[in-house]
């Protein structure tokens, strides 16, 4: 009996290639062997994926009607990612391709980071940074690179789903007050256990001194940091957004931190990733970094780790775990 075939867009991590290598026929793509590319090109993507029965892709790829069409015999698309706007969940419904995603193993280490990049601008790391490496700081004076206080602090947290929470939970060290907004209210005992106080979004801008965004990217999250919201926040306020880049409006953002609304950002995600809102660029109170907020080698091998499963499920006659719409399983 043929094995199944599967194409994955990126080499994964050892422990996610043994269960697939040992159930499927794999193509493998890898930059390696592709020097002048990053990942995959669409073509090739369209390409490779007409004979396979299952695509592991990561959040850089599209799985829309256009690649539905190119693949007549895909069961399964499982994208390397616990954000899944990459996937057309409808699209997929119709053509009855589970998509699955990966929830759950990366909560932590992206509440770690948000909290990395937390620090980092509301202390001037960088800044810092870039002295000692250019050999240019001019020795300790009293009223150096003073940033802004965190501990005992008000932290406001947009989106209060796993990753948000765990951001709330690291706050109790530092002693913070913690303020969440989200569509709905969580259960008094989780807000108890993290000390969280339930305020509308308004609210949570105007009395945050940092703003941490976990929202996932949706038509009404999309540019839910714009101009407006900015003018809510504090002159002493800071943004962290560890979410998705369209979350935010990269333009009103820099004018923004230009006219002093706010005191400054740190950033993992951007509008157009690869690319960065150019203003952004030279300002120094912008941390800026290369969406790796899931970032550790434990994690991201978890992460491959449970897209093959999820592949798995599906030829083994078992239920994905992390599928977004199990129904087409059922009928
Ligand atoms: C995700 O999983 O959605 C992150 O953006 C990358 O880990």
């Amino acid at each position: 009996m043929p094995k199944p075939k599967v194409l994955s867009t990126n080499p994964l991590f050892g422990p996610a290639r043994e269960i697939l290598d040992k159930n499927f026929d794999v193509e493998y793509w890898d930059k390696r062997d592709h020097p002048n590319e990053e990942h995959i090109s669409r073509a090739d993507l369209l390409s490779r994926i007409r004979e396979k029965d299952a695509l592991i892709c990561l959040l850089t790829e599209k799985v829309n009607d256009e690649l539905l069409n190119a693949a007549p015999n895909l069961r399964v698309a499982a994208t390397v990612s616990v954000g899944y706007d990459n996937i057309d969940v409808p699209a997929c419904i119709r053509r009855r391709v589970v998509a699955t995603h990966t929830p759950g193993v990366l909560d932590d280490t992206t509440a770690d980071f948000a909290w990395t990049l937390l620090m980092a601008v509301a202390r001037r790391l960088l800044e810092g940074d870039a002295w000692m490496r250019a050999g240019t700081w001019p020795g300790w004076d009293l009223d150096q690179l003073c940033g802004g206080d965190i501990w005992g602090k008000t932290l406001g947290i947009v989106g209060f789903g796993r990753i948000g929470r765990g951001v709330a939970q690291r706050a109790q060290g530092f002693r913070m007050k913690v303020l969440y907004s989200d569509q709905a209210r969580v259960a008094p005992d989780v807000e108890k256990s993290l000390n969280a106080q339930f305020v509308d979004r308004d609210h949570l801008f105007a009395e945050s001194d940092f703003i941490s965004l976990h929202v996932p990217l949706l038509p009404d999250t999309r540019h839910l940091i714009n101009a407006d919201s900015l003018n809510k926040m504090k002159r002493t306020a800071y943004l962290v957004n560890t979410s998705r880049g369209p979350v935010v409006d990269e333009a009103a953002l820099d004018a923004a931190l230009a006219a002093g609304t706010i005191a400054g950002a740190a950033l993992d995600v951007y509008e157009n990733e690869p690319r960065v809102y150019t203003g952004l660029i030279g300002r120094k109170n912008v941390v800026l970094a290369p969406h790796i907020a899931s970032a550790s080698i434990d994690t991201r091998t978890k992460m491959a780790v449970m897209a093959a499963d999820n592949v798995l499920a599906v030829f083994t006659g078992r239920r994905p775990p992390n599928a977004l719409n199990p129904d087409v399983l059922d009928n």
